[in-house]
């Protein structure tokens, strides 16, 4: 298994090629990220409603078939590095990925970014109709909390995790974000500005991720700093390379409608900074995320690796 510390070598060495060129290196059927990912369809298969009612359809339509899995990747990965079983944290990965499919439903809407297309086919409601997609979201919402509110866990870690998804999830996380990101679309920001809205749109709920697999381990206490560093940088750099490729990869590869953000005069790091600039930021919280997890228990090999793969993505 990688270390953290070879891995940060090897992404220096790679500061200069530019994250969408790297297309062969998320490889994306490979250990760990492949095992996380069938685990993930599998869970969330069955946690969802079952299919045959309209409000069902449109859950399962936008929640299953696509989707990197990242977010229910790292909680894994982080539960695999402290030691907790991956059963324990089947419902929290569900709830993470809900919340995450609710998010995109309502980001694609006609009021938001008007976008028909999300993960290769039409957004949700293009797929159905605008009402379905907002009432599909708003399920998915409340379903995440009922999962975590019925998992296997003791009930002080099933409250701990519920308050850290609610809050990362809310008005001072991932909505404040979203609210950020739509208050200023068409203005100038400046760059503490749009930090603050990635660090809530999109870092947030990465954050999350991970306090909630590490959450039921013994010695979360001790670590839980380390991880909100981790997710701090990571946050950030995910969403400065989902701009990037949105600037500069297709629609075919990315699954949605590349070029949107510029067309809608949306805040981003190439907007604001440049191409080059924005990958010099990237690579830096990058490395910094790295740091961070090679500091967690053993050296975290199982966040490690995925991180590898996360900062080396093509989509
Ligand atoms: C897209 O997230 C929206 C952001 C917050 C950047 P992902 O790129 O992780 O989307 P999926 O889940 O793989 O479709
Ligand atoms: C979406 O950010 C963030 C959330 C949905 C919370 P974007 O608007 O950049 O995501 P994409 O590019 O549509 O996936
Ligand atoms: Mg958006
Ligand atoms: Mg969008
Ligand atoms: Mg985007």
């Amino acid at each position: 298994m990688l270390s953290c510390t070879s891995i940060i070598h090897g992404a220096n060495q790679r500061d200069t090629i530019a994250p969408e060129f790297v297309l062969t290196a998320f490889i994306f059927m490979t250990e760990p990220l492949a095992r996380y990912q069938t685990r993930i369809e599998t869970a969330l298969s069955r946690a969802l409603p079952p299919a045959g009612a309209r409000l069902a359809d449109a859950m399962r339509y936008a929640t299953l078939g696509g989707g990197k899995r990242l977010r229910a990747a790292l909680l894994y990965a982080t539960a695999d590095d402290f030691g907790v079983p991956p059963d324990s944290v089947d419902a929290a990965a569900c709830a993470v990925e809900a919340i995450h499919a609710y998010s995109l439903i309502h980001d694609d809407l006609p009021a938001m970014d008007d976008d028909d297309l999300r993960r290769g086919r039409p957004s949700t409601h293009r797929a159905f109709d605008e009402a379905t997609a907002i009432l599909a979201g708003d399920a998915l919402n409340t379903l995440a909390f009922a999962l975590l509110a019925n998992s296997p866990l003791p009930p002080a870690t099933r409250l701990a995790q519920i308050q850290t998804l609610a809050d990362a999830a809310g008005w001072a996380g991932m909505i404040g974000g979203q609210m950020g990101d739509m208050a200023a679309t068409g203005k100038t920001l400046t760059l503490p500005q749009l930090q603050a809205i990635h660090r809530g749109k999109t870092g947030a709920l990465i954050r999350a991720a991970l306090h909630l697999g590490a959450l039921p381990a013994a010695d979360y206490a001790a670590h839980a700093a380390t991880l909100d560093e981790l997710g701090e940088h990571l946050g950030i750099a995910y969403q400065i390379a989902d701009d990037i490729l949105d600037a500069t990869a297709n629609s075919a590869t990315l699954g949605k409608t590349a070029g949107k953000d510029a067309a809608q005069g949306k805040n981003t790091y190439p907007v604001l900074l440049g191409l080059e600039e924005s990958r010099a930021i990237f690579a830096e919280h990058s490395a910094r995320a790295q740091a961070a997890a090679a500091r967690l228990p053993n050296g975290a090999p199982h966040l490690c690796a995925l991180l590898a793969r996360i900062i080396h993505r093509s989509h």
